[in-house]
């Protein structure tokens, strides 16, 4: 296949590596010229633009068989996820439209889930967040599903927090001794590695159904407690201290308390896990930071 990946960052680059190995012949776009010749190293043909910018994009190639946006706005306000998540994918579509390729995916949040009482949610859960940078991916994916039924084959994947080499969020915090056991530690968390993520997206170009949306997130989401008991456990330093937490500052926050579930993942896309659960993926992690200070 002809493969587009916009945005060859942490998930991007690596997944234009798979595509590479697997045979198929991959473009990456990217906005900083210098990236060039990384892209070139690993056989991808790079392509300089910017999603916010659509003259830039008018003047490159657009016949893809396969188009992945995994763009970031690398955190930063409301204001910063319109310009790259919104703006962006409306002008991807308006420059790939005359020429449609056969699958669009996005690589939207978990965070459009504002469920915060530890629910169970699934695809058919409600989206309705409160943090005006969520709204912003729930109405980015408005645009894209309501595409979808205009014969562009965009489809959504609802990615949770990404971990793998030198990522993840509460691991980082544990590792800086900033990490805080809140509420006693009930509060759920939902992740994911990132070679899964990959995994997922392939899957998606694969099998995945335009007009439909996926969670993306390994199988066993884990309390607080747990994770930092098990990561204490794992590196033999002592628990993080606690700290008060409850559901009303949680909502303020915009942190959520709830259970992805990853049924259609499984079921629908067939994808395979290589790290199931945040067992499998940081015992990888940690052995190769071992490895690395050994
Ligand atoms: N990290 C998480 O836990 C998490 C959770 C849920 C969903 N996601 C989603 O997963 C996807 C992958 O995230 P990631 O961690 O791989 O992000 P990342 O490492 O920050 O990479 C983002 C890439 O997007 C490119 N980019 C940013 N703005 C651009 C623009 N205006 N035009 C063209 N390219 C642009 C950057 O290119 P340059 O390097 O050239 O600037 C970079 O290569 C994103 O869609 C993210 O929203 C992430």
């Amino acid at each position: 296949m002809r493969v587009l990946i916009v945005g060859c960052g942490y998930v991007g680059l690596p997944l234009g590596i798979e595509l590479v190995r697997q045979g198929h012949t991959v473009s990456g776009l990217r906005r900083s010229l210098a990236a060039e010749k990384e892209l070139q190293r690993v056989g991808i043909q790079p392509l300089h633009a910017d999603i916010t910018l659509p003259e830039t994009l008018a003047a490159l190639p657009r016949e893809f068989d396969w188009v992945v946006n995994c763009t970031a706005s690398g955190g930063g306000d409301a204001d910063n996820y319109r310009k790259i998540y919104l703006e962006g994918n409306h002008n991807l579509h308006a420059w790939l439209a005359p020429s449609p390729p056969k699958k669009f995916v996005y690589t939207s949040s978990t965070s459009v889930y504002a469920q915060n009482d530890g629910s169970l949610v699934t695809e058919a859960s409600p989206a309705e967040p409160e943090a005006p940078t969520a709204k912003i991916l729930v109405e980015t994916e408005k645009f894209l599903l309501a595409q979808a039924r205009n014969q562009f084959p965009a489809l959504i994947l609802r990615v949770a927090g990404i971990y793998g080499p030198a990522r993840g969020h509460a691991f980082k915090q544990y590792l800086r001794g900033e990490a805080r056991i809140e509420d006693g530690g009930a509060r759920w968390l939902n992740m994911i590695h990132r070679d899964d993520v990959i995994g997922a997206i392939i899957a998606a170009l694969e099998r995945g159904t335009p007009g439909e949306i996926y969670n993306a997130v390994d199988n066993e989401p884990v309390s607080q407690l747990h994770f930092f008991e098990w990561l204490a456990a794992q590196l033999q330093k002592p628990l993080p201290p606690r700290a008060p937490g409850d559901t009303e500052t949680w909502r303020k926050r915009g942190v959520t308390n709830k259970r992805v579930s990853n049924a259609r993942l499984r079921a629908e896309l067939r994808h395979q896990f290589k790290f199931p659960d945040f067992r499998a993926g940081y015992a990888a992690e940690i052995a190769h930071m071992a490895a690395d200070h050994g």
